[in-house]
Formats: C-alpha cells, sequence, structure tokens
C-alpha cells in the first residue's frame, strides 16, 4: 500500500516528463519542417532591393542614415541600409510569400546557420550588371560578385541539408529575383564624366549588346548552381525619376527622353532573353517583371493610386523636384511620405513598393509573365 503510494506520484511524474519530451520533440520536428515550407527569396540587385550589405563595404553609396528607414517597423524606424522609408520590394513580397523573416544581407554578421535557408540578400547599391558600373562610389557589388556569393551560400546548404535536400529545396522552393540594370545606365553608361563612362567608346547597341550578354551568363551560372525560378525586373523609367528630371529642368509630367529610350532599348533584348532561357535551360522558369510599364503608370495616373505627387522626391533637396542632393540627416522630408511616388531622388517610396509587389505577386501577363509570382511558387 505504502509502496503503491509512493508509486503514484512517481509514475505521473515520469508519464508528464514522457509527455513533455514528446511534446517538444514534436513541435521541434513541425518547426523544423514549417520552417521551410515557405521557402526562401534570393535576392540580387541593386540599391532597389540592398537590404543592408552596403553597410559593410568602405562605399559612397549608403542608406544607413536617417531619415532613411523611418517608417520600417521592425527596425522602430532607424536606417538599415534599404534606400527608401520603409520596405523594398523584395522584403514585401518574401512577406506575403510567409517567409518568416527578410532575406538576410549576405555580408551581414548574422547570415549565418539555418538563417540562409530562409533567404539570403545579395544586393548592393550602385551595383551593375558590368564591373565598372558604379566606380564612382569606389566600392559595390557587382552581378558577377553576387553570383560568386551564392555560390559560397549554395555550398553551405549542402551542408545543412545535405545535398540531395539541398537541391529540392533551391530548385521547388527558392525563388530567385534579379533587379539589376539602372546603375549601368546611370552610373555607367550616361555618366556625364568622360572618362568613367562607357559611351565613349560603344554605341548604345553595343552597349545593351554587352550588357545582355552578360547577364545571360550570370543567370546561366546561378541555374548551374539549381536555381530553377526566376523573376527578372526590367529597367525603369529612368528618365522620370526626380535627379534627371531637375538636372534636365524639366516640368512636372516631362521626362528626359535618353535614358529612357536606353531603359526600353534594353527591356526590349531582356524579353527575348528571357524567353530564349525559358525555352533552352530545362525545367527552368524565368518570369519577366515588367517593372517599367508598372511604374510609367504609377506616374501617370498618381493620383489614381492615392498619390498627390509622381514627381518630387519626399526626401531630397535641389531644384523642384528635390532631386539633387541625395536623402540625408540635413534633408528636408515631405510630411506625407505615403502621398510621394519617389521617396528620394533615385528611389520609390515603400507605398509605390507595396503597389509593385503587389502586381508582381498578384498581377496579370501586362506587367508579370508567362505567370505571377504567386504561380511561380507553387509551381
Ligand atoms: C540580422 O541583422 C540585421 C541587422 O542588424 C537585422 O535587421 C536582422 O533582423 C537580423 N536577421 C536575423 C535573421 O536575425
Ligand atoms: C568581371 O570581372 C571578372 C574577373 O574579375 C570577369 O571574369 C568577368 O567577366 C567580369 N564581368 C563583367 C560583367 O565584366
Ligand atoms: C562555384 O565554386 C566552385 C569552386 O568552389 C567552382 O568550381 C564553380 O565553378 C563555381 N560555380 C559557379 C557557377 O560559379
Amino acid at each position: 500500500m505504502v509502496n503503491d503510494q509512493v508509486m503514484a506520484p512517481k509514475h505521473s511524474f515520469v508519464v508528464a516528463l514522457f509527455l513533455f519530451v514528446i511534446i517538444n520533440l514534436n513541435s521541434f520536428g513541425i518547426c523544423a519542417d514549417d520552417d521551410l515550407a515557405h521557402g526562401a527569396s534570393y535576392i540580387f540587385g541593386d540599391s532597389l532591393v540592398d537590404a543592408g550589405n552596403n553597410n559593410y563595404l568602405p562605399t559612397l553609396s549608403k542608406a544607413n542614415i536617417p531619415p532613411n528607414g523611418i517608417d520600417f517597423h521592425a527596425s522602430s524606424g532607424n536606417p538599415t541600409g534599404r534606400y527608401t522609408n520603409g520596405r523594398t520590394i523584395g522584403d514585401i513580397i518574401g512577406e506575403e510569400l510567409g517567409q518568416p523573416h527578410y532575406a538576410t544581407p549576405f555580408l551581414a554578421p548574422n547570415c549565418t546557420g539555418r538563417t540562409i535557408l530562409h533567404g539570403v540578400n545579395y544586393a548592393s547599391g550602385g551595383g551593375g550588371i558590368m564591373n565598372a558600373t558604379g566606380r564612382i562610389f569606389v566600392n559595390r557589388l557587382s552581378m558577377d560578385i553576387q553570383v560568386d556569393y551564392f555560390n559560397i551560400t549554395r555550398k553551405q546548404i549542402d551542408k545543412l541539408l545535405g545535398p540531395s535536400q539541398a537541391k529540392d529545396y533551391i530548385s521547388k522552393k527558392s525563388i530567385f529575383s534579379i533587379t539589376i540594370g539602372s546603375n549601368d545606365f546611370l552610373n555607367n553608361y550616361l555618366l556625364p564624366v568622360i572618362s568613367m563612362g562607357a559611351r565613349i567608346t560603344q554605341s548604345p547597341d553595343a552597349f545593351v549588346d554587352d550588357l545582355i550578354n552578360h547577364l545571360k551568363g550570370q543567370l546561366t551560372r546561378l541555374y548551374t548552381l539549381d536555381a530553377r525560378k526566376f523573376i527578372v525586373g526590367n529597367v525603369g523609367p529612368l528618365g522620370c525619376i526626380p535627379y534627371q528630371k531637375t538636372i534636365n529642368q524639366l516640368s512636372a509630367d516631362q521626362c528626359v527622353e535618353l535614358p529612357n529610350k536606353l531603359a526600353l532599348q534594353y527591356n526590349a533584348r531582356l524579353k527575348d532573353l528571357l524567353a530564349e532561357l525559358n525555352d533552352n535551360l530545362p525545367g527552368a522558369t524565368f518570369v519577366h517583371a515588367n517593372v517599367y510599364d508598372l511604374v510609367m503608370e504609377l506616374l501617370k495616373n498618381y493620383e489614381k493610386y492615392g498619390f498627390t505627387t509622381g514627381s518630387k522626391a519626399c526626401c531630397g533637396n535641389g531644384g523642384q523636384f528635390a532631386g539633387i542632393v541625395p536623402c540625408g540627416p540635413t534633408s528636408s522630408m515631405c510630411s506625407d511620405r505615403d502621398k510621394h511616388v519617389f521617396w528620394d531622388p533615385y528611389h520609390p517610396s515603400e507605398a509605390a513598393n507595396v503597389l509593385i509587389a503587389k502586381q508582381l505577386l498578384d498581377g496579370d501577363p501586362k506587367y508579370v509573365s508567362p505567370m505571377n509570382l504567386r504561380q511561380l511558387r507553387d509551381l
């Protein structure tokens, strides 16, 4: 009897301990699976999607100064290295696809361990398709380097998951987004500094040809590293950014012709390139994101989308469109940040990024083809 009474509590203790272990194992198991269920974004590009890599580079292109990030909730409004007031298009898309946190900048010290399975961001302000692009900033990660860095991540994923699960995860659950090309025009071909730009030695046709050939090589390298789901953005209407409109002294509804013409020339070739890769790289899907038309629509019909201006930067100084001095602690800043398409002389506001991201996620073939991002994810 005495023994039984002693036994009972002991027994239930053991049962409780047993349950405790099971529950913990279980939640651990679910967590480990759930962990990867929503896949990852591997983000390549320039300042439009840089989430902080340039913070770790000795460069003149930096965004970790206020008031950048003022509307970024995850940092309580502190600057993070994003070139906008809030989230980038890459951040918003990752969030919408259910990924547990924003893709971590490759150069950030916490870009280690299982964190990389939830996405890595290689984008860098000033970066371009060509190595020479963005030289005026001294340092930046150009696209070739970004792909080299993914090659490092690729080997780390093999170690974390084992080669076969790693290959599966990268080819089926990972979206590779590429937002590059603007700087190849703005901070290379169109640079007024004679010795810097490629314009003195190359015709527009030859330069665009070079860009497309290099990008083809870069995308093909990602394919050989098992990337299969790609979304590639074309170049926006560069002649309509506040910087270009200010230095060319245009009125609110005008855009500078040459940069837009070059962008359209590149964009036509890009569309063909993506169709060619869809045909020639088995198992790969290259989605074309028509950023040019999307941004043009926002600029032309800004009032329809709740903006009060499609020409003036919210943060910046100089000229009619605040388009000369970049955004920083001494800049003037608008009070209605979600009423401006442009945050600064070069970059869209978070409000514009939300509208663009929404179209890429759920939009129709006019803006995203041959399928949208949610369809690409579910392939
Ligand atoms: C990594 O560090 C950055 C910068 O400090 C931070 O914003 C981010 O949330 C961290 N990411 C993870 C996954 O811990
Ligand atoms: C960049 O430089 C590397 C060598 O440093 C070279 O292999 C590569 O082709 C160059 N890429 C471009 C786009 O010029
Ligand atoms: C990745 O790195 C390995 C060396 O570690 C190299 O052999 C391979 O060619 C690289 N792959 C790409 C696509 O750059």
